[in-house]
């Protein structure tokens, strides 16, 4: 099975691992990204965001959530009290997947297997033991199912916080939408509301 383990230290902190996940080839996504998008952030950050894979620009700039869903994601963090700079942002998946028609033609994003975010789980794993957030916000369903199964379901359980055994950890959870399924709803101000407002119960539900 494909999997990030043999290449996950089981020290050094995350300059460690970051490090070695530049060199992962725990699955086959390595082969056509540009680079690894390992999380962004600090060891002591209270809130740990969990995105689904890099985009475009993020494949790009080897950075999370530095393209326009990352923008708009910063934006509804401050709105709802969270400061984006001491949160620890990151993805269920560290490697860019996407189909091309053409070369040079744009590349669009694809999501994910489920056999692909396992495989990465292991990197996820390990900044969750490094980092120990207070609270993990869960932006949309495939980070919902990298993290507590494929029975999840965004629609009922966003806005609200769990309570679940993660990597053999006790967590708490407030998932949401995606941030970039905002950019593409027909109606974009009810969507960005109905995020707000999950983030607004994800910052109530800091200690
Ligand atoms: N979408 C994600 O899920 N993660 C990113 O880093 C950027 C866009
Ligand atoms: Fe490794 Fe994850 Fe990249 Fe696959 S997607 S090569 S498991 S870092």
């Amino acid at each position: 099975a494909y999997t990030a383990e043999p290449f996950v230290p089981d020290r050094g902190g995350l300059p460690a691992l970051r490090r070695a996940a530049a060199d992962c080839r725990g699955c086959p996504l390595h082969r056509d990204a540009t680079q690894t998008v390992f999380g962004a952030g600090t060891a002591d950050a209270r809130v740990m965001l969990v995105g689904e894979q890099p985009g475009d620009q993020e494949d790009r700039q080897g950075k999370p959530f530095v393209g326009p869903a990352g923008k708009l994601l910063d934006r509804a963090l401050e709105e709802a009290g969270i400061d984006p700079g001491e949160a620890y942002v990151t993805n269920a998946v560290k490697h860019f997947k996407f189909t091309q028609a053409e070369p040079r033609k744009r590349r669009i994003h694809k999501a994910p297997t489920l056999r692909e975010m396992t495989a990465c789980g292991p990197w996820l794993a390990a900044e969750l033991a490094v980092v120990e957030p207070e609270l993990i916000v869960v932006l949309g369903a495939s980070a919902g199912k990298a993290l507590l199964g494929s029975s999840f379901r965004v629609t009922q359980v966003r806005g609200t916080v769990l309570e679940e055994e993660i990597h053999g950890r006790r967590e708490r959870l407030v998932p949401t939408v995606h941030p970039s399924s905002v950019l593409r709803a027909d109606d974009r101000e009810t969507a960005y509301r109905g995020l707000l407002s999950d983030l607004r119960v994800a910052a109530r539900a800091l200690p």
